[in-house]
């Protein structure tokens, strides 16, 4: 299972690189915002920072919602770096795009997936990651790891080589449920990462260890 970083914040992106676990980074419009890029200078410098701390896979999304419009956003994204993965909008247009950009050998995500019939079809297409959100599913009373597990199921069924990529997740139990499921990538906030590190057995039993070696030591 690959675990991605949903975030355009640098600091966090290299503290979970650091952790050791991080296989990519996912970003939107909106995350980008929250860190205050804006301009296309400034959006692709800072999708060039993220590469040059991570590895690989960094998920840059396209503004336009035209085809047109797409395959050139997408393709000005993808000459940033070798690690940028487009990522597509799931509208009929997106589609297309993500069925030229296979064909060019241009990796993408197809985001904003809520349904399987969407899955399928990026699946199609091409994709190389479908981004389901299972947070936005829960937020208005659908399962979204039950759209998951549909999908996986599907996926598996046929063979298509999209992995799936779970997003909008929230917390911890989100990310040990898709591992469950067999998702192939989670992204989620840095602190859902670190929150797989809290058991009070562990800290209780830690504390225990080292009083009594202290102990041990006449100290
Ligand atoms: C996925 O790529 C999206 O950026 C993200 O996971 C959306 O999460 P949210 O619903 O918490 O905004």
């Amino acid at each position: 299972m690959k675990f991605f970083i949903d975030t355009a914040n640098l600091a966090e992106i290299k503290e979970a690189y650091d952790l050791g676990v991080l296989d990519g980074v996912t970003t939107n419009p909106s995350l980008m915002a929250k860190e205050g890029i804006s301009g296309d200078s400034n959006v692709r410098a800072h999708y060039k920072a993220i590469c040059d701390i991570v590895d690989d896979k960094v998920s840059a999304e396209v503004i336009s919602t035209d085809f047109d419009g797409m395959i050139r956003e997408g393709k000005e994204l993808a000459k940033i770096d070798d690690k940028i993965v487009v990522k597509i909008p799931m509208i009929k247009d997106g589609v297309k795009a993500i069925k030229y950009f296979h064909s060019e050998g241009i990796r993408t995500n197809c985001t904003l997936v809520f349904s399987s019939g969407q899955a399928i079809l990026a699946a199609k297409a091409g994709a190389t990651y479908l981004s389901p959100f299972i947070g936005r599913l829960d937020d208005i009373s659908y399962d979204g790891l039950e759209l998951i597990e549909q999908i996986v199921h599907i996926y598996h069924t046929y063979g298509f080589a999209t992995e799936v990529l779970a997003a909008s997740v929230r917390h911890t139990m989100h990310l040990i449920k898709c591992a469950e499921i067999g998702a192939d990538v989670v992204t989620c906030p840095l602190k859902v990462i670190t929150g797989l590190l809290k058991h009070p057995l562990t800290d209780s039993g830690l504390a225990q260890f080292l009083a009594d070696h202290a102990k041990a030591a006449g100290k």
